[in-house]
């Protein structure tokens, strides 16, 4: 197996084994191949270990590969015109009750074919690696039934098996919005949607379909009483969950979250003080998605609560033809320094070693056996990352030891 060796002006690891929490080397070597971080360190100790290995100096910083934690990414269609509308004052939730939304975007899904939806899905995560993203979280939720859900979901396993694309980490979200077929006006209605959901979970489970299971808990999508069956269920089905909770409002989600030991929680725009101490002892992660209450024109979550209460944040894209109109995680990095204050370091972590934990995979991070995940950046620094607002600034991008862009 031919390995590499990247020597880089600037090495942030991301792995607090240096003593800052950033784990900085300046400069900094890496030998990598696609079996893993083979060595990590200053050049004089990882050079004399990759003599034979193709090598590649760096003038500029260097980072794990982007992990994007929370996305839609296998949507069809557009919402331009909703779009357009509410820049222009109608309301989110109005347009959802109308039949707009989730559910335009459902219909947009029940059209096609599984093919389409494999390839917006494959050209959206090559998009997202240029931008130096090279772990994605992708759900379903635009299905909403479980012919469609499921084609959502094969849409993403056959990304999963393709090696030039960032690593995919599937999760169902059946729980996302009640279908028109399920509407009858009864004061049950979603309850009934969410039993049926629970029935699709076994069959998904059993296909490996998912890692983790969502639903959208808030006042105008499902209550905590609705959905805690179904995601009992997935628990015992060896399932993990995570949640959009609190984004317009708090009905008690993150509550629920913890109960269920939930890896991540999402949004959180609304929030207790006694939800934010029961993320932190149940060790839930907050996932915070500034794009999303940046087009809602929403004020962003309490970020000081959350530090206080000693919740670990993740920053992620919320990827969606809704709410969050965007690829680009490097976009919503900016915006969690300029709409929510986050600090560099929380953000870089929130999007490398924090995000790739709350999901379960072992990168995010330059340490002797994690995967070889890195990108090389047009950059001098990691607080330049925040400047370019979205635009491609990653020159090379190695998903596990194989360069992919
Ligand atoms: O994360 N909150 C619900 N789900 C998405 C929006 C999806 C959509 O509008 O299509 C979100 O904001
Ligand atoms: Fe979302």
């Amino acid at each position: 197996m031919s390995a590499t060796l990247v020597l880089a002006e600037r090495l942030v690891t991301c792995s607090t084994r240096g003593g800052d929490a950033l784990g900085v080397l300046e400069p900094g070597a890496v030998l990598f191949d696609e079996s893993g971080v083979r060595a990590v360190g200053t050049p004089d100790d990882v050079v004399p270990l990759g003599l034979g290995a193709t090598r590649v100096e760096h003038r500029g910083l260097v980072t794990p590969g982007l992990v994007d934690a929370h996305t839609h990414a296998a949507w069809m269609g557009s919402r331009a015109r909703e779009y357009a509308m509410r820049m222009a004052g109608a309301d989110y939730e109005a347009i959802a009750a109308a039949g707009g939304g989730i559910v335009a975007s459902m219909r947009a899904i029940r059209a096609a074919t599984g093919a389409q939806v494999e390839e917006a899905l494959r050209h959206r995560l090559l998009r997202m690696a240029s931008l130096g993203v090279t772990t994605v979280e992708v759900k379903s939720g635009y299905g909403l039934s479980e012919r469609d859900e499921r084609k959502q979901l094969e849409a993403v396993a056959s990304a999963r098996q393709n090696a030039s694309l960032p690593r995919v980490v599937p999760t169902f979200l059946g729980l996302h919005a009640l279908p028109p077929e399920a509407r009858d006006g009864g004061a049950d209605e979603r309850a009934r949607y969410a039993e049926q959901v629970k029935r699709w979970l076994p069959g998904i489970a059993r296909d490996g379909l998912a890692t983790f299971v969502d639903a959208y808990v808030d006042r105008a999508a499902f209550s905590v009483s609705d959905v805690r069956p179904a995601l009992e269920h997935a628990r015992e089905l060896g399932l993990g969950v995570r949640l959009h909770v609190g984004q317009f409002a708090d009905v008690g989600g993150a509550e629920l979250a913890a109960a269920l030991g939930a890896a991540s929680v999402d949004h959180l725009e609304h929030l207790s003080a006694e939800g934010a101490a029961r993320l932190a002892s149940a060790g839930v992660t907050a996932v915070l998605l500034p794009v999303a209450s940046y087009t809602l024109g929403q004020a962003a979550p309490d970020v000081a609560q959350l530090r206080a209460a000693g919740v670990s944040m993740v920053v992620a894209s919320d990827a969606n033809p809704g709410t969050a109109p965007t690829e680009s995680l490097p976009l919503a990095m900016a915006m969690a320094a300029r709409s929510y204050g986050l600090s560099v370091t929380e953000i870089l972590l929130g999007v490398t070693s924090l995000a790739a934990a709350s999901l379960g995979v072992d990168a995010g991070r330059l340490v002797r056996g994690a995967s070889a995940d890195l990108v090389l950046w047009d950059l001098p620094n990691e607080a330049e990352l925040l400047l370019p607002w979205g635009t491609p600034r990653a020159a090379q991008v190695f998903r596990s030891g194989r360069r992919i862009v």
